[in-house]
């Protein structure tokens, strides 16, 4: 019989109306290595072993396979629905009016499921590439943000709190220019922003702007993304589980680096959410965040080890005239179009 962890040793993190949700996610990008069966099976696996916050999306391409997982934990009682925390994202060719809830609604019936937890804006654009693209792909469609269409979006995930379809929005791939502009306009605010968060790149200033704004910071790619895509690779990029920092902090630790930038993230206050379809690895991922902590020392080593190595660029998402994937991110402060 697997290890089972006990729900009452997994920290939790609030959301703005006091709910809480567990501190460690799992996600659910195969990153095209990995099939919709095995991720299922993991999700499976995962929530008997303790997981019950699970990072979905449509464009994963695998939620009805992981509809048919959340269903046999349900029958076979592992759970109940309302212990689970299952987000899903509206892919950025289902923006336009009408889409969204379309798109939520096939996401429901993918999970088999009456109600989303938490139903994210997975970019605020509706720059379309095909799945599993190559990195220099580009959509001559793509345009830059624009406030009135991204609100128009928001406006139909806010439809959906009302109908009760999800309980929660939220948005991913923000940065602090676009949500300057748009938390004003919001009738239901982002309970979370969905960014990438590892300690290669901690994002100090997004993160504290989430925290600042009672929104809860889900860190995606939170071991630095091992197995993402070819498209997602580029030769500057530093790998989080070989940063001296973390491997001298491993080896005291006596734990694999994986699990340093977890327990990092688990205490510095996001909520990772990593993906492992290997057991050993999916259960040690969650079990960190109850036992060993980190010291404030190690804490501030690896804060100060950032070394603002951004991975999921975003380029093929970037529109005719653009200069290049920075101006996806407002790196100079305003909305870049
Ligand atoms: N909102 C967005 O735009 C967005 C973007 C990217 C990702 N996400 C979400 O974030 C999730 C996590 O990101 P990610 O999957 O890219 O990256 P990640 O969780 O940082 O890395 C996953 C990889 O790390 C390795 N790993 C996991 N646990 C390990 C352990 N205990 N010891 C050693 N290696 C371990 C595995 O590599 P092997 O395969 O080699 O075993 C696994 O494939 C995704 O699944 C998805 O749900 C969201």
């Amino acid at each position: 019989m697997s290890e089972i962890i006990e729900q009452n040793k997994i920290p939790r993190r609030a959301l703005y109306d006091g709910t809480t949700v567990p501190a460690v996610g799992m996600g659910t990008f195969g990153s095209d290595k990995y099939g919709p069966e095995q991720i299922a099976e993991a999700v499976y696996g995962g929530i008997r072993a303790g997981y019950r916050l699970i990072d979905c999306a449509s464009v994963y391409m695998n939620e009805d396979r992981i509809g048919g997982a959340l269903e046999r934990v349900l029958q076979e009682g592992i759970v109940k629905r309302e212990e689970l925390f299952i987000t899903s994202k509206v892919w950025n060719d289902m923006h336009g009016e009408g889409q969204v809830i379309a798109s939520c609604e096939k996401s429901l019936k993918d999970l088999k499921l009456s109600y989303i937890d938490l139903y994210f804006v997975h970019w605020p654009f509706p720059n379309y590439h095909a799945p599993g693209c190559d990195g220099d792909s580009r959509n001559p469609d793509s345009r830059p943000f624009d406030l009135d269409e991204f609100m128009a979006t928001w406006r139909q995930c806010e439809q959906l709190v009302d109908e009760g379809k999800v309980r929660y929005i939220g948005m991913s791939n923000m940065t602090i220019p676009k949500l300057e502009a748009v938390l004003p306009l919001c009738r239901i605010k982002p309970a979370a922003l969905e960014m990438e968060l590892h300690p290669g790149f901690q994002q100090p200033e997004l993160f504290d702007y989430a925290k600042a704004h009672d929104i809860l910071p889900v860190g995606y790619c939170p071991i630095g993304s091992p197995s993402r895509p070819e498209r997602d690779r580029t030769a500057e990029d530093v790998a989080d589980t070989q940063m001296p920092e973390i491997v001298e902090i491993a080896e005291r630790h006596h734990v694999h680096p994986a699990l340093i930038c977890l327990k990092w993230a688990v205490q510095r206050g996001q909520v990772p959410i990593p993906f492992s379809v290997k057991e050993p690895q999916y259960i040690s991922n969650l079990k960190c965040a109850t036992e060993d902590p980190l010291t404030d020392e190690e804490m501030e080593t690896i804060r100060l080890a950032d070394k603002n190595c951004r991975l999921v660029k975003g380029q093929v998402f970037l529109w005719p005239g653009a200069k290049g994937w920075e101006d996806l991110w407002d790196v100079n402060g305003t909305i870049t179009r």
